[in-house]
């Protein structure tokens, strides 16, 4: 062999199945500080009230993009102040409590792409994430799901969504494989959400005049995916501009739809058009964009591109540093978080900690709430299969991260209640059955796997029919309510009225349902930056979680009383081990078995269930196969184990002694060691069986013979104590509980060995 094995086993490791480069500013990959990024500078001239300079371009050979951020981004009456503030101290005021993020804001309002990158160089991920802590602009955080699969299976759809609902998402996208299904996708997700939980904003991220007709019809209350890109080409490309993402998120909003922009590090590097600019610059510029066109909120953090960044060295603590920049502009921030960009757990969990514990307006945008191979959004950075790690994650570190545990019967139940809207709707409006097989599989499947085939041509060209036709949100709600969905149709018809108020189109804006009242129509009571600000300066302000909502979080449905635990180890008493009086020295060569005070009484078992006279029967059959007659005494003063085995070695004639505790850990002791020094110790309990007890009675004896002796060999389990800390502590407390100012006691056991 020439390699290390170590490395060998090393290059199998999941994170090096990823891709890592060295920074090469010329194609873009570089995360931020490119030597091709302009300087921060801004000129104004006054008597027009226009920027003619902007970060060292003159206006003359301004592009698109700069012409759009001088005129609609940049606020001139702070601009002078805000170029002339060192950046240092921006960067100083981001972490500083007692300047508010107010304070903050205005002169961000001031800033430059430059200059806004140049902030960024002074701040490492704790300071930024400090930084975002206080500038989210909602108080609340909140999550967003993903619910897709890949055969576009409607009931499968709806029942996902009804249990993302459940689960806590504030929104939930769905997306198509084949286009043509948007509309179909768009309803199942609006009935399975508001069946889950009223209130749930849905989108549907498709072509933007297809997602638009959409949203006319009623079938989603927001839109995300405006992209907006930071350099002229990329746009080009994308058949935009500036100008043409403003009119269309106009247009939505015109409709009462909330809308935010789509943006992030990476996408103008793999589109071939980054100019030799950083991400982060690009980026800033495209924050601009997205704030001149009067956006409430952005989609950021490198999104579909995340693999990009993190192939390169600082590409998580920029795609951090996008999040805070779009804060600091006031925008609502729905973080990332949600495309497949790792293969390694650590990585992955690792860059989730800079939203998850600063909290973002969403956290991830876009959780895959269903199995990786049915996110037609390329597979998730986490899903369905990490709900429980998720879960334990808030519970843990105490932090509110927008979702909550659910039980299987809730799950079940709420499925069911949302596959069955479906199919009256479907069954309603003429669409191609849903069967009773269908309803059951998308109930109680795992994935798209599970479920029966379709005829996709069929509903393919009902979707044509339906999106084409004049049937709105309004047809779904009738049809709901005919045929006995009141709830969801009600939930459904309340999110329509919502679109004619229209308060959710203010920042951050999510619905929470108006909890402790007894209506007929649900009543959503809107959240946002206006209503529920981020008061966040320093300990004891911003977001508190509720006691309420801290004990949801704490009810996995995983999570036993510790009080029963081990009740398994407490059963009966061990008839046969009698105590007699006081034990006496004595000048035999015996081994002494010195047990701890709740031994055979008030515990019968060791941590594995071993009966405690069958350890014994062990440990003497050990002894006397070397010849010698053990003596059994019961040690109260201490439920330590060196104790234990120190007190045995005193009593015994030979000087040798087996301490035993009751959940089985043992030690061979011999007379004139210092107590906590031993012959041979046996601290894994969990991996101790008769055979070794035995073995261990053998040992002890020849020690008190004089005899060389070779340790017990023991299995090493590394996950027993991970596995029974708290059984361990628990059968540790009970022992301890027998405790008695009493010497030590001599046991009779009714055994007669069988040598
Ligand atoms: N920049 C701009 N738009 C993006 N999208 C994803 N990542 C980015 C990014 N970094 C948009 C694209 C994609 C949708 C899911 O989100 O439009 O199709
Ligand atoms: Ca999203």
């Amino acid at each position: 062999m020439t390699g290390s094995k170590r490395f060998a086993i090393l290059a199998e490791r999941d994170i090096n199945k990823e891709t890592f480069v060295e920074p090469w500013p010329e194609a873009g990959l570089i995360v931020t500080d490119s030597p091709f990024d302009p300087q921060p500078s801004l000129r104004i001239d006054s008597a027009q009230h226009q920027i003619v300079e902007l970060d060292g371009k003159q206006r003359a050979d301004f592009d698109a993009l700069d012409f759009f951020i001088a005129d609609h981004a940049i606020d001139l009456n702070v601009a002078e102040e805000a170029m002339a503030s060192p950046s240092r101290n921006l960067a100083r005021m981001l972490v500083d409590i007692n300047v508010p993020a107010s304070r903050i804001r205005r002169l961000v309002a001031g800033c430059t792409p430059a200059k806004l990158c140049d902030v960024i160089r002074y701040m490492n991920v704790l300071e930024m994430m400090i930084g975002l802590a206080k500038m989210r602009v909602r108080r609340t955080p909140a999550n967003q799901a993903h619910v897709t699969n890949k055969r576009e299976h409607p009931a499968l759809l709806a029942a996902d969504a009804a249990e993302a609902a459940l689960r806590g998402f504030a929104e939930i996208e769905t997306t198509v494989g084949v286009a043509r299904f948007a509309p179909l996708n768009a309803l199942a997700i609006q009935i399975g959400s508001q069946t889950g939980r009223g209130g749930v904003l849905t989108q549907c991220s498709v072509e933007e005049s297809l997602g638009l007709r959409i949203a006319l019809k009623g079938l989603t209350s927001y839109a995300e995916t405006l992209s907006v890109y930071g350099t002229e080409g990329t746009f080009v490309d994308g058949d935009d501009t500036p100008w043409s993402k403003a009119f269309l998120s106009a247009a939505y909003a015109s409709r009462g739809v909330k809308i935010r922009f789509t943006s992030g590090t990476g996408s103008e590097a793999l589109m071939g058009h980054a100019e030799g600019r950083s991400m982060l610059y690009l980026e800033a510029r495209c924050l601009l964009i997205t704030r001149g066109a009067g956006s409430q909120g952005v989609q950021n953090g490198s999104i579909s591109c995340i693999a990009l960044p993190e192939s390169l060295p600082g590409g998580v603590r920029a795609v951090l540093a996008e999040n805070l920049l779009a804060s600091m502009l006031g925008l609502e921030v729905a973080s990332g978080n949600d495309a497949l960009a790792s293969h390694s757990a650590i990585r992955k969990s690792a860059k989730l900690m800079l939203q998850f514990i600063p909290g973002t307006d969403f956290i991830f945008s876009g959780y895959s709430a269903v199995p990786k191979r049915d996110n037609l959004f390329g597979g998730g950075n986490f899903d369905a299969e990490d709900f429980d790690d998720y879960n334990v994650l808030q519970r843990d570190m105490q932090i509110d991260g927008g979702v909550r545990p659910i039980t299987e019967e809730q799950a079940i139940g709420i499925r069911r209640q949302g596959v069955l809207a479906i199919q009256a709707v479907y069954a309603a409006l003429g669409f191609p059955p849903i069967t009773d097989e269908e309803v059951e599989a998308a109930v109680l499947g795992h994935s798209s796997d599970d479920m029966p085939a379709r005829d996709v041509v069929a509903d393919l060209s009902a979707a044509d029919r339906f999106l084409a036709g004049s049937q709105s949100m309004l047809d779904i709600v009738g049809a709901l309510q005919q045929r006995g969905f009141t709830q969801t149709a009600a939930a459904i018809l309340e999110m329509g009225r919502q679109r004619v108020i229209g308060d959710y189109l203010q920042p951050a804006a999510i619905f929470m349902p108006i909890p402790h009242l007894e209506l007929t129509q649900p009543r959503y009571h809107v959240l946002s930056a206006i209503n529920d600000v981020n008061d966040y300066a320093g300990p004891g302000t911003g977001y508190h979680m509720s006691e309420e909502r801290w004990k949801e979080m704490q009810r996995l449905p995983q999570v036993k009383s510790p009080r029963e635990f081990i009740k398994d180890q407490v059963s009966g008493r061990c008839e046969r081990l009698v105590e007699l009086g006081a034990a006496k020295e004595s000048r035999h060569s015996e081994v002494i078995v010195a047990v701890g005070p709740g031994f055979g009484t008030a515990l019968t078992r060791t941590i594995n269930g071993v009966d405690h006279e069958k350890v014994l029967e062990a440990i003497l059959t050990g002894v006397a196969r070397e010849g010698l007659t053990a003596r059994i005494v019961k040690v109260y003063q201490s439920s330590d184990l060196a104790y234990i085995g120190y007190t045995g070695t005193a009593l015994s004639g030979s000087g040798i002694a087996i301490g035993l505790q009751s959940r089985g850990t043992t030690v061979i002791h011999k007379r004139g060691l210092a107590r906590l020094n031993n012959l041979e110790l046996f601290p894994q309990s969990p991996s101790l069986t008769l055979e070794i007890y035995e073995a261990i009675g053998r040992n002890a004896a020849r020690y008190a013979k004089g005899e060389a002796v070779r340790p017990v060999p023991v299995q090493v389990d590394n996950w027993a104590r991970l596995r029974l800390i708290v059984k361990t502590a628990l059968l540790h407390r009970r022992e301890t509980e027998e405790v008695r100012d009493k010497p030590p006691m001599e046991m009779f056991f009714d055994w007669e060995p069988d040598v």
